[in-house]
């Protein structure tokens, strides 16, 4: 007996039935007590959306959401979304601003330049899923897409970068109504969000890089709002958007063959692609603006 059995080491944490309580009860409340912390913290961080819908337990519980929920329909009301800077500061800061753990720092243009020339839509997929020391959006789960593109695009433009202020996925009627609230809310294709040009002088916002044309608005707003979710990464199989290769066979079956995939679902994509309000037309913009991105 004098041997070290590996379980006994293991046991000797526990020794008492009241350490086992402990135990039990801790593992049960520290859950809890951090997913209060994360609402709060969420909610609270937000002055921009105050009497909005921001606080509801309807946007708070899609804020908290996993990146790996996959956002479906979402035409129920307007959302408040951070700005580039808020984003930036709340959530990317503590590795960027001093350039930790080899982060790209904020402002350095040498830094950058790598990340900058794969274009925005890969260096935002990156911050979404993650890359290298950098976890899945900064570590923020709770943060929106659009929220990341925007803090993407906040952080290239410190740093050289000449990259639109993304448009918001759901320029809904109702959000033009509260104009005085934030920047973002009241131009509906180019936001005048003034905070991006702030950080460096050299920011002007004018030339896109997005390989699609400027034109398709609606489905540009389509894709943002109800298909990016999937297709910006390529979760579960979808054609990656602006990746020619995913893309080139199924361009090759046609306009026709693909919107109705569309419409009546295929594979994971859900009928309608999740956006059971959209008109087929509309989809039929938003399958375009992919197919153009894609060319
Ligand atoms: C824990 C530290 C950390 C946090 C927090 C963090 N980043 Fe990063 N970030 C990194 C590191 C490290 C890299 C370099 C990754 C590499 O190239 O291996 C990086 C790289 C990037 C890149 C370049 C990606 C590319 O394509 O090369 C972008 C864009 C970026 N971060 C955006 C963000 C945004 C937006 C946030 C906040 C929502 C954020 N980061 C929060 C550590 C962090
Ligand atoms: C839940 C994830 C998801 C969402 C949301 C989604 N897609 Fe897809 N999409 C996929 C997957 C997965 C495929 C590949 C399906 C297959 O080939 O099995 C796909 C394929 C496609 C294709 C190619 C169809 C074909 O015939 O090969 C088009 C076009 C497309 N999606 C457009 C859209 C549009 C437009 C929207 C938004 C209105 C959308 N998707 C939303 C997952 C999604």
């Amino acid at each position: 007996m004098s041997n070290t059995q590996p379980h006994e080491e293991h046991e000797s944490i526990i020794k008492t039935p009241k350490q086992l309580i402990t135990t039990i009860v801790l593992s049960l409340v520290v859950p809890v007590i951090v997913i209060i912390l994360l609402v709060k913290l969420v909610t609270t961080g937000d002055q921009v959306g105050a009497g909005s819908d921001i606080l509801g337990p309807e946007a708070t519980q899609k804020r908290i959401a996993p990146i790996a929920k996959l956002e479906l329909v979402d035409a129920s009301g307007p959302k408040i979304f951070k700005t580039g800077v808020q984003v930036y500061k709340a959530a990317c800061a503590g590795c960027h601003d001093a350039g930790a753990a080899g982060a790209p720092k904020f402002a350095d243009a040498a830094a950058w330049a790598g990340p900058n020339a794969t274009g925005l839509q890969s260096m935002v997929a990156n911050a979404i899923k993650g890359k290298g020391a950098m976890p899945a959006k900064g570590g923020n789960p709770s943060l929106d897409d659009f929220e990341i593109e925007r803090a993407v695009v906040y952080m290239a433009n410190s740093a050289g970068g000449k990259f639109a202020e993304p448009t918001e996925p759901k320029s809904a009627p109702a959000v033009a109504a509260a104009p005085a609230m934030a920047a973002p809310a009241a131009a509906p294709m180019v936001a005048a969000a003034p905070a991006v040009s702030a950080p460096v002088a050299s920011a002007p916002a004018a030339a896109p890089t997005a390989p699609a044309p400027a034109t398709n608005d609606v489905g540009e707003k389509l894709y943002k709002q109800a298909c990016a979710a999937c297709h910006i990464a390529g979760v579960a199989g979808a054609p990656k958007f602006a990746d020619k290769t995913a893309w080139a066979p199924r361009i090759a079956t046609g306009m026709d063959a693909m919107v109705a995939s569309v419409i009546k679902g295929k594979g994971i994509m859900p009928a309608k692609g999740g956006a059971a309000n959209a008109s087929d037309a509309d989809l039929r913009a938003a399958a375009q603006y992919m197919v153009d991105a894609a060319k």
